[in-house]
């Protein structure tokens, strides 16, 4: 999520989930072939499996900058129809172009020319007045027809003129049925459903429809609601570790970000913030971080003398 997502925080949500596909915010291929790649681009081989995530429509750019994201080692690229800022219109990507599912196409059959790993997009229900299920079937039957097996579908239409990009995620009506009528009548194609799901219950119910589910606030919101998705999803019964464990297996990741790197502290436990939401101290724990974070100075002391100020619980240290 741009603005708010980035290395760190896919870091961080690897020490909660192991198996759950993470992604990066969309980066547009010219910031990609024109620009700082290492800074971009750069992520722990923990965080596999990772998927790079696009923003443009240009052919030849589009499959650079997939290519790009190959040699960095990313698990998988995928092409953002469904960012809505003006920004994004003016560069004609993001979900403008569900009006023209052929430049879609276009892009996906270039970036599957350039790459052996999987193309995938993400788009929207529709936008403006053509918002038919009819007219994204067409949508995904014309970008299916390039090579594209997987879609994520973010379950509302977008308003391009009118809506704040922030009104945009929220006001258009959740139309979740479609996204699982797609997957009854495409059951050869993967489909993901997306928007306004806030628990794994919510999640469970999904997958009776389609065959997966991405969650984005949520995500954000309440990092360790992702503690139980290994088991519960995956198959996996590995000990998952405590909010307190979290914190402390990043203790060595924090020193090297910050004393090695110059990083300020601040940039990573921004996304820390909510992880003890709901749980005694988490005011205690966020005020710490907030007031001490961006200090200079600040660093993995920092982070310790914040998780002192939350009880950790006698079941939880035992484990
Ligand atoms: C701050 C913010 C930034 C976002 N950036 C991206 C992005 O870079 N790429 C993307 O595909 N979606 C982005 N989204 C949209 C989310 O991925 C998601 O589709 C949308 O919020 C609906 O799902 P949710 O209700 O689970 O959040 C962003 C959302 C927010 C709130």
């Amino acid at each position: 999520m741009m603005k708010r997502t980035d290395r760190h925080y896919r870091f961080f949500m690897r020490q909660i989930t192991k198996h759950t596909l993470l992604y990066t915010e969309m980066l547009t291929t010219g910031a990609i072939i024109h620009g700082d790649r290492q800074r971009l681009l750069g992520f722990h081989e923990d965080e596999h499996p990772i998927a790079l995530q696009l923003g443009g429509s240009d052919p030849d750019e589009t499959a650079e900058a997939a290519a790009i994201g190959e040699d960095f080692g990313y698990d998988e690229i995928n092409l953002n129809v469904g960012c809505p800022s003006n920004r994004v219109q003016k560069g004609r990507f993001g979900v403008c172009l569900m009006n023209e599912p052929q430049t879609v196409a276009r892009a996906v059959e270039a970036m599957r020319d350039a790459v052996d790993i999987e193309v995938t997009v993400k788009h929207r229900i529709g936008v403006d007045d053509r918002d038919s299920y009819e007219e994204m079937l067409r949508f995904v039957d014309t970008v299916a027809a390039a090579g594209c097996r997987r879609f994520t579908v973010h379950a509302r239409k977008a308003w391009l003129q009118g809506l704040s990009p922030a009104e945009n995620r929220n006001v258009p009506p959740l139309r979740h049925d479609e996204v699982h009528r797609l997957k009854r009548e495409r059951p050869e194609l993967t489909i993901e459903t997306n928007g306004g799901i806030a628990s794994l219950d919510e999640c469970t119910a999904h997958l009776d429809a389609v065959d997966a589910v991405m969650l984005g606030r949520t995500a954000y919101r309440e990092p360790y609601l992702f503690a139980d998705v290994d088991r519960r999803f995956y198959g996996d019964d590995s000990p998952v570790p405590t909010r307190h464990e979290v914190i402390r297996r990043l203790f060595d990741y924090v020193a090297y970000w910050t004393e090695e790197r110059d990083l300020s502290l601040n940039h990573i436990t921004r996304h820390y913030l909510q992880l003890f939401r709901g749980q005694p101290g988490a005011r205690s724990w966020r005020r710490h971080i907030s007031e001490n974070a961006w200090r200079d100075g600040a660093g993995v002391h920092t982070l310790r003398e914040a998780l002192e100020l939350v009880p950790e619980p006698q079941e939880e240290s035992a484990a």
